[in-house]
């Protein structure tokens, strides 16, 4: 990994790697090994980036087309690239305002933005800081019924045009890391807060002058004395419905009226299942390695889904998206479009809104220049004829 200094210049920044290398140099151990690590032996954390690399690309010369279109609908959303910034929680330990600066970010491009459960700034706030912003809002399964109602009462009145129901991780994966960076619950261990100290930026940007920033949109249901970051990652693993099941979201397809997603699907029979219930989308997901080790990474299971589906829902996918190229193959194997997750990360935790930005700026550049390079005008000229497995 390339090492980097203070005050290295995010436009310099070239590649999502690269960033992530600035993000390591930034963040201390326990926030980085939060951001980039996976579940038990990081076997799907892996293949989510190699098995991307096994698919070689096919191409016809001379057929000059710059820039090539970009412009897609994801799940009804008009968006200038196929691509959005997916949910994740705890942002605000990365950056101040973690949140904030990926939907700015988002809205800028013209992308969608979703907005995890667990985030630290809250969906009004977020609204408030983007306006026009296409705001998509992710929800985990919980056991307080009128705590799922009152979210999604207030998803619609932030006006989020998209819910996101994430099925893998009605149990927490088993991260071993977080366990060994933490003491006891909510304590880190000695080595880390010393680490901690190594990190006197990361300290003045992020903890000063409050602490760890409090979850946004959990805040209103947390009792007082539990009020804290720490407090409501406690509440909301004491939430996470462990018996939330395909009935589980019947119902929510009943009380939203919105567009609506099925987030980590892995499995063709499932994908059809969602059909059924009347889902407008899925996301083929891994969670990116941090749920089931072991499990397939989505670019593998995507071929079998979209011959059980293509055609009859609109298919997002995430999990190892890095470069501009993984983009081309995920839309060639019949996506419409992918969700980010670390790479928009690593940028907002090198450099805020700044770094996000030089990120999709990045990726864009790189899907361009891909499809360019193998002579292809549009998006949707894309498929499988455009690749070649070994
Ligand atoms: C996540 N992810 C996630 N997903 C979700 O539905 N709700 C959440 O709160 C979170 N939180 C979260 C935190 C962090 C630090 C990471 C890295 C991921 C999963 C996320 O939406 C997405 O599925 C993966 O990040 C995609 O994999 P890549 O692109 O990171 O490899």
């Amino acid at each position: 990994m390339r090492r980097f200094y203070k005050g290295a210049d995010i436009s310099r920044v070239q590649s999502v790697a690269e960033m992530a290398a600035l993000a390591r140099y930034r963040l201390p151990d326990f926030a980085w090994e939060y951001l980039a690590g996976g579940a038990e032996n990081e076997q799907t954390l892996s293949c989510n980036e190699s098995d991307f690399a096994k698919i070689r690309l096919t191409s016809h010369t001379l057929v000059a087309n710059y820039p090539p279109e970009l412009t897609r609908s994801l799940v009804g959303s008009a968006s200038a690239l196929p691509m959005m910034i997916g949910p994740t929680g705890f942002n605000g330990m990365l950056w101040p305002q973690a949140d904030i600066a990926l939907a700015k970010a988002a809205n800028v491009k013209k992308i969608p933005f979703c907005l995890s459960t667990v985030s630290n700034a809250s969906m009004e706030q977020v609204r408030e800081a983007a306006q026009e912003l296409d705001f998509w809002f992710q929800l985990y399964g919980l056991k307080n019924a009128q705590l799922n109602d009152d979210l999604l009462a207030r998803a619609k009145a932030v006006g989020v045009s998209t819910l996101v129901i994430t099925s893998d991780a009605f149990v927490v994966g088993n991260r071993e890391w977080d366990r060994r960076n933490f003491a006891r619950p909510r304590q880190l261990t000695w080595h880390n807060k010393a680490n901690v100290m190594l990190h006197p930026n990361w300290v003045r940007r992020v903890m000063f002058p409050y602490g760890l920033p409090t979850m946004g949109n959990l805040n209103p249901y947390l009792p007082t004395y539990e009020q804290s970051a720490l407090g409501a990652m406690k509440f909301i693993q004491e939430q996470l419905d462990t018996l939330f099941n395909w009935e589980s979201v019947a119902r929510i397809r009943d009380q939203w009226h919105g567009k609506l997603i099925l987030k980590g699907v892995l499995h063709p029979d499932d994908a059809k299942q969602a059909v059924k219930l009347g889902f407008d989308g899925i996301v083929v997901s891994n969670h990116g390695g941090r749920q089931l080790d072991g499990a397939l990474s989505s670019i593998e299971a995507l071929p079998a889904i979209v011959k059980a589906v293509g055609g009859d829902i609109d298919i997002l996918l995430d999990s190892g998206i890095r470069r501009g190229s993984d983009v081309v193959k995920a839309a060639a194997l019949g996506v419409q479009g992918v969700m980010l997750g670390r790479a928009t990360l690593f940028g907002v935790a090198a450099g805020g809104q700044i770094g996000v930005s030089r990120v999709l700026d990045i990726l864009q550049e790189e899907l361009s220049r891909s499809l360019n390079l193998m002579g292809v005008q549009r998006l949707d000229e894309l498929s499988p004829a455009h690749l070649y497995l070994s």
